[in-house]
């Protein structure tokens, strides 16, 4: 680490010390459901930020509900822009942080958004993502492809990490190569009777609420871009595929799921930074449980230490599985 990013990392470590994180001691501790056979937590953009303590406080807080949970997770998902600046510090602090709790999941999976890859040399962004991801213990970065992109398989599922094939600012560029894999991938795990998770950063066009979620903006903007077609081509093949994404920064409302048939859409909330919308609470993400014949997705209000009110938009998600072929219909 140079100079520059020593002192901002001593800085931000001075700011946590100072910091207030504790779950509230009548929180509603997180527990694994009965007969789950993986369970996973999905965070979107913690985003932290050499410029913003706030946001290490946000997803300290997110760490903190973790570390209080009764058993462990399988798995944390993190769908891209771990990094403001994609600097070293920032992703330092975000590893310290996630190194807390490693007791409490056996494998982390990330994906980059566009803020980890943009503005810098892509092969040493790509290769400074790879060394944060294999810092934390339990980290899961196994591609050969120069790329972001790689598979991880578990018994009932498959988890498919996308990630940009070149430096864009705001969308991700998937390669031919890349599309075939993803492609192949969905395959290989609908034919083991699995339910593939692909992780991306953004979700696809005219999805989860779009434009709406992106402040209005445009008729492709929030989502992947120019190659959303593409990607849902590769999907609707498919019957096994749930694509979550972030990147909206969009709080717990009616657009978290899509139900696109024989694929289905969830958008995570901001886990870092200032989340839009009417529930615009912080450190907001979702605890994902895979049974034999459904999916529960519950939303989780990490700085509260609660679960969301079951009867509020996107508080509790279910989606039917067929046990023996991983399909979610
Ligand atoms: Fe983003």
């Amino acid at each position: 680490m140079n100079t520059y990013n020593e002192n901002r990392y001593k800085t931000m470590r001075d700011e946590y010390s100072r910091m207030a994180v504790a779950v509230p001691p009548d929180s509603e501790r997180i527990t694994r459901e009965s007969g789950a056979l993986f369970t996973f937590a999905a965070w979107g953009d913690p985003q932290i930020f050499h410029g913003s303590s706030s946001r290490t406080q946000r997803f300290a807080f997110a760490c903190a509900d973790i570390a209080a949970m009764e058993g462990k997770l399988d798995a944390v998902a993190i769908l891209g822009d771990i990094a403001e600046m994609g600097a070293e510090c920032e992703y330092r602090m975000c590893a310290d942080l996630l190194s807390g709790i490693t007791d409490k999941f056996d494998d982390l999976l990330c994906v980059p958004g566009n803020h980890d890859i943009r503005i810098r040399d892509y092969k040493k962004q790509r290769d400074k993502f790879r060394d944060f991801v294999l810092s934390v213990k339990g980290g899961v970065f196994d591609n050969e492809n120069g790329g972001y992109y790689f598979s991880r398989d578990y018994d009932c599922c498959k988890f498919i990490m996308m990630g940009s094939d070149m430096n864009s600012f705001e969308g991700t560029y998937i390669s031919g190569k890349q599309q075939k894999w993803l492609d192949a991938e969905i395959s290989r795990a609908e034919a083991e009777g699995k339910t593939a998770f692909v992780l991306n950063h953004q979700t696809l066009k005219h999805s989860n609420g779009l434009p709406v979620t992106w402040g209005g903006n445009g008729k492709w903007r929030g989502s992947i871009g120019f190659q959303s077609d593409r990607i849902q081509d590769i999907f609707e093949k498919h019957r096994n595929v749930v694509f979550i994404t972030g990147h909206l920064h969009y709080g717990f409302s009616v657009y978290n799921y899509e139900d696109c048939g024989c694929y289905k859409l969830l958008s995570l909330p901001t886990v870092g930074v200032i989340n839009h919308g009417p529930m615009c609470k912080d450190s907001q993400g979702y605890i994902v449980s895979v049974f034999p014949d459904k999916i529960t997705i519950r939303a989780r209000l990490h700085m509260e230490g609660r679960w969301l009110n079951p009867k509020a938009p996107g508080a509790y998600i279910e989606i039917k599985r067929n046990p023996a072929a991983g399909s979610v219909v």
